[in-house]
């Protein structure tokens, strides 16, 4: 399915998904912790605590089944199973949920609930009708050119009374200056940002009320600002986005600070239910 997917080579044309592992094994014999696996699988900008902000919003007693859609590597979904979630993860490139379930089997303290892995688009959700609820972006609606279909698959697969929630990046006043290659896209090829007008009345239209919606790109320009001066300093890390990326991760991380910096883009949390 991934050899003639385009957006899963940019995601694994730097993966060496072996050496990753091997890594982690000889670095962390009994296990990692989530925090020490936060640099390579919280691929997205404001890390773990931007996960915890986003986890806060749902109640694992209301809302326990939980599909992370665009699930990536599954820092997510590890630490919302640590709050008692019950999370499946969805991700269209094949070589990043098999490192996601890789990765989940050597976290020893990660137990219960358990975690399911998928491979498939967002566009045609391989899950029957009201069968989550709550559904989870983080930073993967911007890879996805038909965000109204894909709405549409979130609301069919959520239960009445489901919450969606968001943390994505949009396009700000000045997307015209946004600079490439960022860690979603190689080129405009692969960016779909909308603007966040035109992503709450998608979710309107789309039969979701609004609950809640902010703006945290002061926030995440502060956070990459800070991560840029420790990729800047010459201390080998054990993990990092490099594991992911490759070298291109030092342009795309500078390319974050600048398109944050100048309104290219902005990062949002959105909470809506249905
Ligand atoms: C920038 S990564 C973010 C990964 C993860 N959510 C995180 O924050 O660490 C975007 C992810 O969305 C996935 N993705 C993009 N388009 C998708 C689609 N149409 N269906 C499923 N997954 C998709 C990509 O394969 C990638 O893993």
């Amino acid at each position: 399915m991934t050899a003639s997917n385009p957006l899963a080579d940019h995601y694994q044309r730097g993966l060496h998904a072996d050496e990753v592992l091997a890594q982690i094994d000889a670095h962390y014999p009994a296990g990692p912790t989530l925090h020490q696996l936060a640099p390579l699988d919280q691929l997205h900008i404001g890390g773990v605590a931007a996960s915890a902000r986003l986890l806060n919003l749902l109640n694992p007693t209301t809302h326990r089944q939980v599909l992370d859609i665009g699930a990536g590597l599954g820092g997510l979904m590890r630490q919302g199973a640590s709050l008692g979630f019950q999370l499946t993860g969805l991700d269209i490139t094949h070589g990043f949920s098999a490192l996601n379930r890789a990765l989940s089997s050597r976290v020893k303290q990660l137990s219960t609930p358990p975690l399911t892995w998928v491979t498939g688009s967002a566009s045609a959700l391989p899950f029957a009708d009201n069968s989550f609820d709550a559904v989870l972006f983080q930073h993967s609606l911007l890879n996805m050119p038909d965000a109204t279909r894909v709405i549409a698959e979130s609301r069919r697969v959520l239960r009445p009374g489901g919450q969606l929630v968001m943390h994505e990046v949009v396009s700000g006043p000045n997307v015209a200056q946004l600079r490439y290659p960022v860690p979603w896209a190689a080129n405009s090829e692969h960016s779909h940002l909308l603007n966040l007008s035109e992503l709450t009345r998608l979710l309107e239209t789309g039969g979701f009320q609004l609950e809640h919606v902010d703006d945290w790109s002061e926030m995440a320009l502060a956070w990459r600002q800070r991560q840029r001066q420790k990729e800047q300093t010459p201390r080998q890390a054990v993990l990092s986005p490099q594991w992911v990326f490759g070298d291109r991760f030092l342009t795309m991380g500078k390319n974050l600070v600048d398109n944050l910096a100048q309104g290219a883009i902005k990062v949002v949390e959105i909470k809506a239910s249905c």
